[in-house]
């Protein structure tokens, strides 16, 4: 996965030394309310970890870095999620709470979406959302992803939101 750019972020691969700025966003209550609970400093390392492995196959989420200033205020990118049996390109994000509603999220997504369609060759993106998680919904929608279905996706209902390639 390479760096990519919009008007004002830049989506960078995460390393360890992020787990910090990166632990601020998942690490909060508020913003993770729709998971099972926050994660813990070392959780949050494993995914950096995790992600590290993947970059090379153009999956796992990127850091998502304000231009202005050079911080660390979220993370958006493609995991690969096994939905009703087929493996599907999901586009994911966490935005730091002091930063919603600026538009960022739906920025950074759009370019991941881009990604997926042109330099991955995905057909399809979908992005799975719990279905009182409105602000993640909105971010769908406004990329053009449209509600497909509703799933049990591990033990949780889970709205479908995807987007076919040249839509
Ligand atoms: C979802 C999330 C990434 C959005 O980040 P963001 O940078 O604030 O997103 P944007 O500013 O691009 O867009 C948010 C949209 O949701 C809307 N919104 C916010 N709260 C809302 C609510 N309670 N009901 C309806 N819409 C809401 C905003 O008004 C905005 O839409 P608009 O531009 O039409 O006004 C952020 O809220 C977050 O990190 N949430 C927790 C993590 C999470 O749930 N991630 C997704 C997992 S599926």
């Amino acid at each position: 996965m390479p760096s990519l750019e919009t008007g004002r972020l830049q989506l960078r691969q995460l390393t360890p030394e992020d787990a910090p700025a990166l632990f601020a966003v998942l690490g909060d209550r508020e913003t993770m309310l729709w998971y099972p609970r926050p994660f813990t400093l070392e959780e949050t390392l494993g995914r950096i970890e995790r992600y590290m492995g993947l970059y090379p196959s153009g999956a796992g989420l990127l850091g998502i870095v304000l231009k202005e200033n050079g911080q660390l205020i979220g993370d958006c990118g493609i995991i690969w999620q096994e939905v009703e049996g087929v493996q599907q390109p999901e586009i994911g994000y966490h935005m730091h709470r002091a930063h919603w509603g600026r538009g960022y999220a739906t920025e950074a997504a759009r370019a991941v979406r881009d990604y997926a369609f042109t330099a991955l060759g995905c057909t399809h993106v979908i992005s799975l959302i719990r279905p009182g998680n409105l602000s993640s919904r909105r971010v769908a929608e406004k990329n053009d992803l449209k509600l497909d279905r509703i799933v049990l996706w591990r033990g949780l209902e889970h709205c479908v939101y995807r987007m076919e390639r040249g839509r």
